[in-house]
């Protein structure tokens, strides 16, 4: 069922008064990784609700949010052979109304601790997190999901979300699922269509990278400048690094060494395409 409205959602939800419910929020343009995590709500659920919705307010003004694919109609047709009970894709204007920008002149909206957005993905996107958290707490309050589901793909993400729901007491069980990846070792992302055939091959260096920090760590090496300078021969004048960082994976803490609670984040920019992985140590 396709739902464009917040009241048609509220009152499906209502006559699944007693049913284990989970919600699974994306930006629609629906790969094998946002699969992923329909397919682990089905396995915990009675019922399944996908949100589809390109949020504006976790755009910066210099960001892609106009040319941010949107497929609804595959995306739809996906939901259904996936058995998705409801695909909710509302409007910017039902989401929000008129305060479509993360203005608090207009718009209450959540503001996660300095000491997690002030780091990774947070350091270029200012306000990315305020919009990502204010949107999925406005859709956990739509939907009420019992389950709710992440990829760690955006590992920042997740972890800012738990802690979200921690502070504010939202009653819902977040579950995080794995990076999915082709083949090759790209991690799967909406933003691949942007990239070009030799781009795409250009990609590859993230996991690349990430995959030997994890051999070196495995072989003894724990002081994290060291894992971190492995990454350079891979990196060409194809590749801009944002960032490349060895932290706790379920704090965001600094370490003094890597150990089996470490992940390696990286952010790097190829062919002007801003492309994020990680990778925990530990696993
Ligand atoms: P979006 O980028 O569409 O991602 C939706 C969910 O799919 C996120 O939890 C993301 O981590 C997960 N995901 C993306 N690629 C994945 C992969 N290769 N393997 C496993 N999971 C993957 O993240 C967002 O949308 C938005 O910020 C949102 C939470 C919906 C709020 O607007």
């Amino acid at each position: 069922m396709l739902l464009h409205t917040i009241d048609d959602v509220r009152k499906i939800r209502k006559e699944w008064k007693n049913l284990k419910v989970g919600l699974v929020p994306t930006m629609g343009a629906l790969h094998a990784g946002h699969l992923s995590l329909i397919k682990k709500a089905k396995e915990i659920c009675d019922k399944v609700i996908v949100s589809v919705f390109v949020n504006p307010i976790q755009f910066g003004p210099s960001e892609d949010f106009d040319k941010y694919p949107r497929t609804l109609d595959k995306d739809y047709e996906l939901c259904n052979e996936n058995g998705v009970d409801i695909v909710f894709a509302p409007s910017p204007k039902e989401m929000y109304g008129d305060g479509q920008r993360l203005s608090n002149d207009t718009l209450t909206y959540v503001c996660p601790p300095f000491f997690y957005v002030n780091k990774l993905c947070g350091k270029t996107r200012t306000g990315h997190f305020d919009g990502v958290c204010t949107v999925v707490l406005k859709l956990f309050n739509i939907a009420q999901p019992d389950y709710a589901f992440f990829g760690q793909k955006d590992a920042q993400q997740a972890v800012i979300i738990r802690k979200m729901v921690k502070d504010l007491n939202v009653p819902v069980e977040i579950i995080q699922c794995p990076i999915v990846r082709e083949e090759s070792g790209l991690a799967l992302s909406s933003r691949n269509k942007y990239l070009s055939e030799e781009g795409k091959k250009d990609a590859l260096v993230l996991s690349k990278i990430l995959k030997n920090i994890k051999a070196c760590f495995e072989k003894g090496i724990d002081d994290i400048t060291a894992l971190k300078e492995t990454a350079y021969s891979y990196l060409t004048d194809k590749h801009d690094l944002e960032y490349l960082e060895i932290l706790d994976k379920d704090t965001l803490h600094e370490q003094e060494k890597a150990d089996k609670n470490s992940i390696a984040l990286i952010a790097c920019r190829v062919e002007n395409v801003r492309l994020i992985d990680n990778i925990y140590l530990g696993e």
